[in-house]
């Protein structure tokens, strides 16, 4: 019979220890009884970077980065971004289950009646430079919301959770729209109760004087479609962020602010601006088998390719692809895709790429529909981090909500100095 445990002989002493398998996994916890002597702190797991540590168990979403499979609460990406609304997938990722009608009908009205900002968070905005990144804007103006509800402390009662999350997902939008056009100078424009989640979002990032902004239909869906593949992706920094933040019973706000802030870098969620960058540096497709020298050479990274999990083709990057296509019915072809086509081609046969199972991921084609759109690219993160939100309230509540988790402190191999003696500051030298 064949036991579910790890049997581990300790060299050192010769002892023996039968240590239990927890799905797969071994509990950290279980090694600290591997011990030289009595004084002995015990065995620790070192692992930088978390390659190889579960930080929980989650049921919101399931990756296999082999085959390529993205499932939130098991339904697959591909049937999501076919059938559902983005405030749908929210209402999934956040409660576990698909909306019924009526389920969701009212999710949709308490969502649009929290769009609104106080005047003070907009006089706030107001402040920011004129040239401001609005990654910075939202992140900043996120945790300022911990400021105008204090309510949002009381993270253990689930009621003042479900009003927080109400919040931040129908203000989302609204303070990215106001980073939007404060970079533009041009007035903000209030929330329309009238429209979409994200046809009202296009509202108020680009009506100008109309009476009644009316959103191209096929853009409002690209955009809805977008959002439901950057909705959740388990345990990336961003979310670990919120999570770490979030453990230390810290409000919804700052933890989110957080979160965002992980997700502006250019190894997470800024990637598909460095994509536009890379694509105008490459410029013309002649130019691309030197470009790939250079990566190849160790100068530089294929922006958009290589995913910590994916060592196939992103999902969500083969849907984006085709919603491209879409858009560029409506907006005119984007003479970058046919670089990027082209430079996935060449990637993709390349014994360099290859071998390192590199492949485009999410945010190879997001940034040139967006740019097709009307979004500049310093718009980019923050539309990742808008649908985000959502999978990192549902990340938080599952924290909060899990009696095994506690205040994240990880454990540190320490590598300086022993003990040393401070010398009087006129006598060192
Ligand atoms: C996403 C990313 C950070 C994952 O990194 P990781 O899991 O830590 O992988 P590593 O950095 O260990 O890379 C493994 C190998 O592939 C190479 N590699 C990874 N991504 C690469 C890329 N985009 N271009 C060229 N080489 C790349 C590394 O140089 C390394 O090569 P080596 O084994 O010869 O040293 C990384 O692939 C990357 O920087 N991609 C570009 C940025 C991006 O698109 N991010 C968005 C993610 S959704």
């Amino acid at each position: 019979m064949s036991k579910d445990t790890l049997t581990i002989v300790d060299n050192r002493t010769e002892k023996t220890y039968e240590v239990p398998l927890f799905k797969g996994a071994v509990r950290a916890m279980d090694l600290r009884q591997i011990k030289v002597n009595a004084e002995d702190f015990g065995v620790m797991t070192y692992d930088p970077a978390f390659m190889n540590t579960a930080s929980c168990q989650s049921s919101i979403t399931f990756i296999d980065g082999d085959k390529g499979i993205l499932r939130y609460r098991g339904y697959p990406i591909e049937q999501l971004a076919e059938k559902c609304s983005f405030l749908e997938v929210a209402y999934l990722v956040l409660f576990g289950e698909l909306p019924t009608a009526s389920q969701l009908k009212e999710w949709e009205t308490e969502i649009t009646l929290h769009t609104m900002i106080h005047e003070s968070v907009k006089k706030f905005m107001a402040g920011f430079h004129y040239d401001a990144h609005p990654m910075g804007m939202l992140v900043s103006t996120v945790a300022a919301l911990s400021t105008f509800y204090p309510d949002a402390k009381s993270v253990l009662d689930p009621k003042v959770r479900r009003l927080q999350i109400l919040r931040l997902i129908g203000k989302m939008p609204t303070i990215a729209a106001c980073a939007y056009r404060h970079r533009m100078g041009y007035p903000i424009v209030n929330p329309d109760n009238d429209l979409s989640y994200t046809a009202n979002f296009m509202n108020m990032l680009w009506r100008m004087v109309e009476p009644k902004f009316v959103a191209n239909p096929v853009l409002a869906r690209a955009l809805d479609i977008l959002f439901i593949l950057h909705a959740d992706h388990e345990q990336n920094c961003g979310t670990n962020a919120m999570r770490a933040v979030g453990s230390s019973q810290a409000d919804p706000y700052l933890a989110t602010a957080a979160a965002a802030a992980a997700l502006a870098g250019p190894l997470h969620g800024g990637a598909n601006e460095e994509v536009l960058k890379m694509l105008d540096e490459i410029s013309t497709v002649d130019r691309i088998p030197a470009f790939i020298e250079q990566v190849k050479g160790g100068k530089g990274r294929l922006m958009g390719f290589g995913h910590r999990v994916y060592k196939n083709y992103d999902p969500r990057a083969r849907i984006i692809k085709q919603t491209a296509e879409e858009v560029f019915k409506v907006t005119g072809r984007n003479p970058k895709l046919e670089i990027a086509i082209e430079l996935e081609k060449i990637a993709l046969s390349d014994e360099y790429f290859i071998k390192r199972k590199l492949y485009p991921n999410v945010d190879f084609y997001s940034g040139i529909i967006y740019q097709a759109m009307g979004f500049t690219p310093e718009m980019f993160t923050v539309l990742f981090a808008i649908p985000r939100t959502a999978g990192w309230l549902a990340q938080w509540q599952e924290m909060i909500t899990d009696p095994e988790q506690k205040i994240a402190r990880p454990r540190q191999i320490y590598t300086g100095h022993w003990i040393k003696e401070v010398v009087p500051i006129e006598k060192r030298g």
